[in-house]
């Protein structure tokens, strides 16, 4: 049986005693990053440095948010704002893989000059069992290569620590509930952001429109789930597809973008099955998104797929 209690008192000894220098670790605000942050700060304090990325591709609200945890845990940190570099960087690229190599590479970027200037020798990572069961088969990367920061570049030199490693993801979010982290609940979020729930060149403009709707599509759930109509599925966003439809607004043609909704149920996301939300709760979300996106957007679908053979994002 898993003793969180035991376990954090252990892994912060034996943090204590691994790391002798500085720190640094990528803190996306997930489940698995905040937690690993939390231990190993709890062990060494201050020679932890958390790095935190706006990479223009968070969800409504969230680097603010991720900057205010850090604040309230203490955590010596460093938040970049690097929207427009990433903007810049995508507007025009439309592969999916391609994206990913961009955002990933840029990430590596940035942390490589932080970990320079902090002139650190360890990198923590919040990597769980299932991340490096599933890579040990290659399963996913041969579907799409993954983005965390497991690609820095081997001549950094940093020593690898992964405290969570043998954890699975219910086990960490029992420790995050005892370190009373505000994270415990959070669904997954991919690395790349909201860059691949925008299909096709992940523009600015194309980006504040699936933000919005992503909130929309989380608000209307979150309300739903206290009302009793229905419990949390595994994941639940929307995907802007780059298709353009005819409708009206107002009493004007309008000619807008179309938005997918997607919701699974998984136990660990390798396979999933599409969630059945209520129809009177997906007729709220449509409504908010088509009122509240004004002509932008004017059709909403909703994903039946199951994995496979869909995945749980679209690119
Ligand atoms: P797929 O789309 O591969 O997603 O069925 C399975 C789970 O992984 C998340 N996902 C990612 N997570 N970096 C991540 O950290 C990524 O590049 C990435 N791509 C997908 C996805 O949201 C789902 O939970």
């Amino acid at each position: 049986m898993f003793k969180p209690e035991r376990f954090i008192e252990e892994t912060v000894s034996k943090l204590r005693k691994e790391i002798k220098g500085k720190a640094i670790i990528a803190f996306s605000g997930g489940v698995d990053s905040t937690v690993a942050a939390a231990l190993t700060n709890k062990a060494i304090g201050d020679r932890l440095t958390a790095v935190h990325v706006d990479t223009g591709y968070m969800r409504k609200n969230e680097s603010r948010e991720v900057k205010d945890l850090m604040d309230e845990m203490g955590l010596n940190y460093r938040f970049i704002d690097a929207k427009e570099e990433y903007y810049k960087a995508l507007e025009k690229i439309e592969d999916p893989e391609e994206k990913r190599r961009i955002i990933g590479e840029k990430f590596i970027r940035i942390f490589e000059r932080i970990a320079e200037e902090e002139k650190v020798e360890y990198l923590i990572q919040g990597t769980i069992a299932p991340d490096w069961i599933e890579s040990g088969d290659q399963l996913r990367d041969t579907i799409k290569s993954h983005h965390n920061v497991g690609g820095l570049p081997e001549y950094m030199k940093l020593k690898l620590v992964e405290p969570l490693r043998d954890l699975y993801k219910d086990e960490v979010r029992k420790i995050a509930r005892i370190l009373k982290l505000p994270v415990a609940e959070r669904q997954p979020f991919p690395g790349p952001g909201l860059a691949i729930r925008v299909i096709g060149a992940a523009t600015r403009e194309k980006t504040e429109i699936v933000r919005e709707a992503c909130a929309i599509v989380e608000e209307e759930i979150d309300r739903a789930v206290k009302n009793n109509e229905m419990t949390y599925p595994w994941q639940y966003f929307a995907v802007l597809l780059p298709i353009r439809t005819v409708g009206v607004h107002g009493d004007k043609r309008a000619y807008g973008y179309t938005i997918a909704i997607r919701a699974v149920e998984s136990i660990d996301a390798m396979t999933c099955n599409y969630s059945h939300i209520p129809h009177n709760v997906l007729d709220r979300i449509s409504t908010r998104i088509t009122n509240e996106l004004g002509d932008r957007v004017n059709r909403i679908v909703y994903d039946i797929t199951n994995k496979p053979p869909g995945t749980v994002e679209w690119e």
